[in-house]
């Protein structure tokens, strides 16, 4: 550096200085999420009794399609597809679950089904990325069993699916703490799940549902609307769903919920932004739309949650 004029020769140090430091940040950042990423534990599930009984295999294909929007990642007929392309945080595959050429299928056992279901993991015991196990756990053993039955009975898809890729955003925001990544790496693998749905009462049935079903994943632990936690963020937040008056569906009908779940409609006629998953709750049987509806009406009232209230945060 002696060449150089004198009054260069800090600018420059100082520059490259900051640059080494951004570099090594970065790698820190890559190095930290895939240290992560590859945290394997080990469980060995007891798989419930999975007969092949048309009754079951209808359950779990609603299932799939309908509350637990397996479709809406996976694809219509889970052979897997992109299920998010986002410019800030890269590209999420989901990946074929069919017997077919690359499904996971194929070689797949029961109990590598209830570790991906119920606990997002693979069956070397890593964490799923974006699996939302936080809901799934919740599932009892008797609709796990449909929904594994299905699985294992729908006809094989062949497909070429590019590679799942983070971008450093979406790496950062997931080291710091801004970004649910994989629900699998906070989920209690102590809790006991209900071997039945308990259909009880309405409420209780709609608390069931509610939960498997990740209403109040998105639309907060209180219900009085939240950002979703495992979208980038530009996506908007999820509304209030308490029966508050005038921030919540305090004025909403049982029927214009229905239809807001069944057409994506709201009743001002607006259409819901498809990070609502409404194309899947469309599946949900009367019964069901019912007991939601009974549980979200007996919540106290609650206005708007702050972080829910700016229409386009950041
Ligand atoms: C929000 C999107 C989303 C939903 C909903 C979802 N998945 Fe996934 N799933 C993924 C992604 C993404 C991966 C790939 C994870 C990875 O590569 O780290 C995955 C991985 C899996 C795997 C693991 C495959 C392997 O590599 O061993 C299984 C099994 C699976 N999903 C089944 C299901 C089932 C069954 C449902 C419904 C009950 C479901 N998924 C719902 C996004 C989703
Ligand atoms: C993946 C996140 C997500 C899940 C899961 C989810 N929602 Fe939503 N929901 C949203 C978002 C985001 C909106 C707002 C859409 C918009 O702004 O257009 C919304 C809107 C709604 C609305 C319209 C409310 C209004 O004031 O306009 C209702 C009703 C609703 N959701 C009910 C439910 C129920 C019931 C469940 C569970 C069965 C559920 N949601 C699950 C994200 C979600």
């Amino acid at each position: 550096m002696s060449e150089l004029p004198g009054w260069l020769r800090w600018p420059l140090l100082i520059f490259g200085g900051g640059m080494l430091l951004l570099l090594l940040l970065l790698l820190a950042v890559v190095l930290l999420s895939e240290r992560r990423l590859n945290a394997a534990v080990s469980l060995q599930p007891r798989p419930p009794a999975i007969p092949m009984d048309p009754e079951l295999f209808e359950r779990g294909r609603r299932l799939a399609a309908g509350l637990l929007r397996c479709t809406s990642c996976h694809g219509e007929d889970l052979g897997g597809k992109v299920a998010l392309e986002d410019s800030r945080y890269g590209r999420f595959v989901a990946p074929n679950l069919t017997t077919g050429p690359g499904g996971v299928g194929a070689a797949y056992t029961d109990a590598d089904w209830v570790r991906a279901i119920r606990y997002g993991r693979d069956p070397q015991g890593r964490p799923l990325r974006w699996m939302p196990v936080a809901d799934y756990i919740g599932l009892a053993d008797s609709d796990l069993a449909a929904l594994i039955t299905y699985l294992k009975a729908i006809p094989p898809v062949r497909r070429e699916l590019p590679e799942f890729s983070l971008s450093l955003l979406a790496r950062w925001d997931y080291v710091r703490g801004r970004f649910r990544l994989s629900d699998a790496e906070q989920v209690n693998l102590e809790l006991e799940p209900p071997l039945t749905p308990p259909r009880s009462s309405p409420a209780a049935y709609g608390r069931y549902l509610a939960k498997i079903g990740g209403c109040n994943t998105c639309h907060g632990e209180r219900w009085n609307g939240a950002r979703i936690p495992y979208a980038p963020p530009d996506a908007p937040p999820a509304p209030n769903l308490t029966p508050h008056l005038t921030e919540g569906l305090g004025s909403w009908s049982e029927e214009d919920f229905r239809r807001a779940l069944r057409t994506g409609r709201r009743p001002d006629g607006q259409l819901l932004d498809p990070w609502m998953p409404w194309q899947n709750f469309a599946h949900l049987s009367d019964e069901e739309v019912r007991a939601l509806w009974a549980y979200l009406w007996s919540l106290p009232p609650l206005p708007t949650a702050p972080e829910a209230q700016a229409k386009t945060a950041r």
